[in-house]
C-alpha cells in the first residue's frame, strides 16, 4: 500500500515517508498559496485513507511549505458556485473524511493557515506550528462564514469570546497566540517545526497502535457528547484493552523492568 501512494505522480501533493511509521503529506500549490481545490482535497483525502489502512504507517502529518500551509478554499473555484453545485460536488463534506481516519494526524504549519486552511489543521489531532504560522478565518471579507469546521472546532478549541473575534471580524492570531489559546501543541523555529512535528509522529509511531487507536477516539468524543456519556465510552475502551496482547506485553515489560514490544495486536 506504502508503495502504491509513493508510486502515484499526484497533482497537488507530495508523498513522502520520512521516519519508520511515518506518512507525511505536503500540500503543494505554491503559486496559489495551496489553496484548497476539489482536485488537491481528493489527493490529500486519497492519500490520508490509504496510510489509515497501511499497516506500516502509525502516525501521518499533513504540512504545506515552508511559506504558507494554505490559505483557505480555492475562491475562483467556488465564486460562481450554486450551492446545489457544492452540495453535488461535496465541496466541503471532504473534509470531514479527515475526522473517520483512525490513526492520528498531526499538521505542520509553516506561514497562513486561512480559512479552509485553518479549518484543515484544526481537524487534525495535534498541530505543530513554525514561529511565522498565522491562523485566521477570514471567509466574513468574502461574504461569507466559515464552512469546513470553523464556528465549531475552533469554538470547542478556543472558546467563544476569541472564536467570535476571529469569525467575525478576521482577528488572526500568531503562532504564539496559538499555543496560549491552546490551539497547537507547540512551536518551533521555521527550520525545525517540520522536524519537530516528525519527532513527535515517531514518538507516537512507536507507541501500542491499538491504544493509540482508541486514544485518539475517546479524545475526540469528549468534543461529541455529554460528560457522563463519555466516561462510559472511554471506561469500556479500557476495559476492551485488556483482550489486546499489547495490554498484556506492556503490564508485564513494566513488571520485568524491560522496554515493551508492541505488536499491534
Ligand atoms: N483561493 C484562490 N487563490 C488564492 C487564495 C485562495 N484562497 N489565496 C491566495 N490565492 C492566490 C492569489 O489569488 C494570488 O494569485 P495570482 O498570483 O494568480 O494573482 C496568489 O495566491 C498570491 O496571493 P496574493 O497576491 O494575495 O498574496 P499576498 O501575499 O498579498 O496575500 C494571502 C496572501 C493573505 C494568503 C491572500 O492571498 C489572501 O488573503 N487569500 C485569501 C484567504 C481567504 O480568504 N481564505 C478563505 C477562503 S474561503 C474558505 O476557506 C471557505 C471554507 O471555510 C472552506
Amino acid at each position: 500500500m506504502q508503495e502504491a501512494a509513493d508510486k502515484v505522480d499526484y497533482e497537488n501533493i507530495l508523498v513522502e515517508h520520512p521516519a519508520d511509521g511515518v506518512g507525511l503529506v505536503r500540500l503543494n500549490r505554491p503559486r496559489t498559496f495551496n489553496a484548497l481545490t476539489g482536485p488537491l482535497m481528493d489527493e490529500l483525502m486519497t492519500v490520508l485513507e490509504q496510510m489509515d489502512a497501511d499497516d506500516s504507517i502509525r502516525c501521518m502529518i499533513i504540512a504545506g511549505t515552508d511559506r504558507v500551509f494554505a490559505a483557505g478554499a480555492d475562491i475562483g473555484e467556488m465564486a460562481q458556485a450554486t450551492p446545489v453545485e457544492l452540495i453535488n460536488k461535496a465541496f466541503i463534506a471532504r473534509w470531514e473524511r479527515l475526522q473517520n481516519l483512525h490513526k492520528p494526524v498531526i499538521a505542520a504549519v509553516s506561514g497562513y493557515a486561512l480559512g479552509g486552511g485553518c479549518e484543515l489543521a484544526l481537524a487534525c489531532d495535534m498541530i505543530v506550528a513554525s514561529e511565522t504560522a498565522v491562523f485566521g478565518q477570514p471567509e466574513i471579507n468574502l461574504g461569507v462564514i466559515p464552512g469546513a469546521g470553523g464556528t465549531q472546532r475552533l469554538t470547542r478549541t478556543i472558546g467563544k469570546a476569541l472564536a467570535m473575534e476571529m469569525v467575525l471580524n478576521d482577528r488572526r492570531l500568531s503562532a504564539d497566540e496559538a499555543a496560549r489559546f491552546g490551539l497547537v501543541n507547540r512551536v518551533a523555529p521555521v527550520d525545525q517545526y517540520l522536524d519537530e512535528a516528525i519527532k513527535l509522529a515517531s514518538a507516537i509511531a512507536a507507541r501500542a497502535p491499538v491504544a493509540i487507536r482508541l486514544a485518539k477516539d475517546a479524545v475526540n468524543m469528549a468534543l461529541e457528547t455529554t460528560l457522563s456519556a463519555g466516561l462510559a465510552y472511554e471506561r469500556n475502551r479500557f476495559y476492551v484493552l485488556f483482550a489486546s496482547e499489547d495490554q498484556k506485553e506492556g503490564m508485564a515489560a513494566f513488571l520485568e523492568k524491560r522496554d515493551p514490544n508492541w505488536q499491534g495486536k
